[in-house]
């Protein structure tokens, strides 16, 4: 058959092209599960089982945080909360206690709000529907997808920042406006996933991406689909995916008050709800000049400091700003009983 060369027929032969390719990756990538030595998931304890709700909290702690850091705080946070009803009987501080050290509270905070409105609202049973699923607090469309997939073996696409990295490089999705690279990473995610043994593939996307098509020095040599891959054609992988433009990250200067009464009490204040590390306990955070220290100490806690000792500055990066922080140790002679009355303040004992 000869196409004319019409916009429409040019538009039609190079969507047949790309549902060829994608059918093409698909099946490469599936034919090679047969060659591995063990099925997907690399023995990680979230795989091969399909309770949605120990899947749903491990794509939460995954968005962020990488596998290997996860395992140990999945295996704990299933234990303390092994389902829906214990999770949203719990208080928020429980659960945010459970979560301490994985950072990006929100996601705690979200867990939280989730397990109240299924067990309230929806019954206590996991909702199955996608736009359910995807209506839950902190539930974005891959890891409804994800959740869809790995706990119903529904057919939903998938596009993390694994697999986003694999459609950019063997697709050569190089767009630079990021809103139609997205929409095009999305159609061919949509386009490869295939009908059937959605959770072999949907894992093996996450397994490739975290072991084979790494970020940098990718080990393409035993890639299932470089013979299919632009970028490995067209010597691009360093160039793909895109790199987002980020904007540059400002700074932000605290002094971290350890405040220890003689009994070796140290002072804690409850963060307010909104910003980082909301409703968590943490050191008082002080950022005026050091002259208005005394003062602010007595205004806010009602005790005084008999000395005042700085350690040196560290940093920590957040997702916006780079924190300096500068620690600073203090004395209290005269604690008063008044502290322990505020909610949000509270001395605590330090062996
Ligand atoms: N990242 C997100 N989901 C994952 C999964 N199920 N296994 C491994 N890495 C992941």
């Amino acid at each position: 058959m000869v196409l004319n060369k019409t916009s429409n027929s040019a538009i039609s032969c190079a969507q047949i092209e790309l549902a060829n390719k994608c059918r093409d990756f698909s099946q490469l990538l599936l034919n090679w599960t047969s060659t591995l030595p063990r099925p997907p998931g690399r023995g990680l304890p979230w795989t091969n089982q399909t309770d949605p709700y120990r899947i749903w909290i491990s794509e939460i702690m995954l968005q962020q945080t990488q596998a290997q850091t996860v395992t140990r705080y999945y295996v704990d946070f299933i234990q303390r909360f092994p389902d829906i009803s214990s999770l949203a009987a719990s208080s928020l501080d429980e659960v945010l206690k459970q979560w301490a050290g994985l950072g990006y509270y929100t996601r705690a905070r979200n867990l939280h709000k989730a397990a109240l409105h299924i067990q309230h609202e929806l019954a206590g049973r996991f909702p199955r529907a996608f736009e359910e699923v995807l209506a839950l607090p902190g539930v974005g469309r891959s890891t409804a997808g994800a959740i869809c997939a790995f706990a119903f073996g529904q057919r939903q696409p998938i596009l993390d920042g694994n697999a986003k990295r694999i459609y950019a490089r063997c697709f050569g999705v190089d767009d630079p406006r990021a809103s139609k690279r997205i929409r095009y990473l999305w159609e061919i995610a949509d386009k490869c996933t295939p009908q059937r043994n959605i959770r072999i593939y949907s894992q093996l996307i996450m397994d490739i991406g975290a072991g084979v098509c790494t970020p940098t020095n990718p080990n393409c040599s035993n890639c299932p689909v470089t013979s299919l891959c632009y970028a490995q054609q067209h010597r691009k992988i360093d160039q793909l995916p895109i790199k987002e433009k980020t904007s540059k990250r400002g700074t932000k200067s605290v002094t971290l008050i350890m405040a220890v009464d003689r009994n070796n009490r140290v002072l804690l204040e409850r963060r307010p709800q909104k910003g980082i590390w909301g409703g968590l306990w943490s050191f008082p955070e002080y950022s005026g000049p050091n002259r208005e220290f005394n003062a602010w100490l007595e205004k806010r806690f009602d005790v005084r400091a008999t000395t005042f000792d700085k350690w040196p500055m560290f940093h920590h990066d957040l997702t916006h700003f780079r924190l300096h922080i500068t620690p600073a140790r203090v004395d209290i002679a005269d604690l008063d009983d008044k502290v322990n009355a505020a909610a949000d303040v509270a001395f605590v004992a330090v062996n």
